[in-house]
């Protein structure tokens, strides 16, 4: 498995529209890539897509295999992802409590979903974590 992005004939729509319009790309190991374009082109659907925030429009033909998995748990992916970004992950991040948002970070989520779990070592780190906060 040398690709770990592997995408064939994407489509993917955002509200009505089709941004993404019959997309392959194959990412290998190791390769570098920078996508550019003028705003709303899509590159950041485009990374939504390869993250699995977004999910392609069901056709035949398309194919989204991430580190060589077709599905994936995406609380797993998340974990192996670094993504750096300037949008907000979601409406509920604005109404999450301080300890609760550190604890996310064990998920990369936007929020405590249900079918987390905080376990006691996390707990221990958060409060490390909260305590030296406290002190900056
Ligand atoms: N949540 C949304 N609902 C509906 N349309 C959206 C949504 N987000 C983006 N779009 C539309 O999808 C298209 C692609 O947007 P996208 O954010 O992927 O572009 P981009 O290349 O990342 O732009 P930028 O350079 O401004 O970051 C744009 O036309 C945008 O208006
Ligand atoms: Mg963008």
């Amino acid at each position: 498995m040398d690709s770990i992005v592997e995408l064939d004939h994407v489509h993917v729509a955002r509200g009505e529209r089709l941004v993404l319009h019959d997309l392959s790309l194959q990412i290998a190991r190791g390769e570098h890539l920078a996508i550019l374009g003028p705003n709303g082109c899509g590159k950041s659907t485009l990374l939504k897509a390869i993250t699995c925030e977004l999910y392609p429009l069901v056709r035949p033909e398309t194919k989204v295999r991430i580190m060589g998995r077709e599905r994936w748990d995406l609380t797993q992916l998340k974990r192996r992802m670094g993504v750096v970004s300037a949008e907000l992950p979601g409406k509920q991040t604005l109404s999450i409590t301080g300890f609760d948002a550190i604890l996310t970070g064990f998920f990369s989520s936007s929020i405590l979903w249900p079918n987390l779990t905080v376990t006691h070592p996390m707990r221990e780190r958060k409060r490390f974590w909260s305590r030296l906060m406290d002190k900056v």
